[in-house]
C-alpha cells in the first residue's frame, strides 16, 4: 500500500553538509517528499516528540542531541514507505547497520545516528501531524 512515513535528518548529518545525498537516497528508492522543512527543536518541541522514551536513561542526551543544531524533517510517501525507509536508515546503532545503509555510512554513535523515521503506521501518524498541517502536506 502507498504508504506516508515521517524522516528527521539528525544534527549530526546537517552539519555534515549531507542533507542532499540522504534525500537522494529517498528519492532513489522511489519514495517522494511531500512535505519538508528545516528547524531548530527547542526543548519542548523534541521532548514531546521523543514522549515514549521519557523515562529512558537516554532520553535527556537524546534531547540535548535534538536540540543541537538544526534538523530537517519531511514527510516520505510511497510503496510500503515505513518500512523502505527503515531498510535505507539500517539498524538504530551504526555499529550494527548494514554497509550502504544511511546509518553505516553517515553516523558515528546511536545518539548521532544521522536519521529518525516512524516504526509503525502508528506512529507515522502521530509524528507527521506533530510536524505538519495538512495544509503543509503536498499529495503528487
Ligand atoms: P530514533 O530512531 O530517533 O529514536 C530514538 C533515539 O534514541 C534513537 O533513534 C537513538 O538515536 C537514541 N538512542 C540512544 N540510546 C538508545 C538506546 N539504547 N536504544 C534506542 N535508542 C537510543
Amino acid at each position: 500500500a502507498i504508504e506516508r512515513t515521517l524522516s528527521i535528518i539528525k544534527p549530526d548529518a546537517v552539519a555534515k553538509n549531507a542533507i542532499g545525498d540522504i534525500i537522494s537516497r529517498f528519492e532513489k528508492a522511489g519514495l517522494k517528499v511531500v512535505a519538508a522543512k528545516m528547524v531548530h527543536l527547542s526543548e519542548e518541541k523534541a521532548g514531546g516528540f521523543y514522549a515514549e522514551h521519557k523515562e529512558r536513561p537516554f532520553f535527556k542526551d537524546l534531547v540535548g542531541f535534538m536540540t543541537s543544531g538544526p534538523v530537517v524533517v519531511q514527510v516520505l510517501e510511497g510503496e510500503g514507505a515505513i518500512a523502505k525507509n527503515r531498510d535505507l536508515m539500517g539498524a538504530t546503532n551504526p555499529k550494527e547497520a548494514a554497509p550502504g545503509t544511511i546509518r553505516a555510512d553517515f553516523a558515528e554513535t546511536i545518539d548521532a545516528n544521522a536519521v529518525h523515521g516512524s516504526d509503525s503506521p502508528e506512529s507515522a501518524e502521530r509524528e507527521i501531524s506533530y510536524f505538519f498541517g495538512n495544509d503543509e502536506i503536498c499529495p503528487r
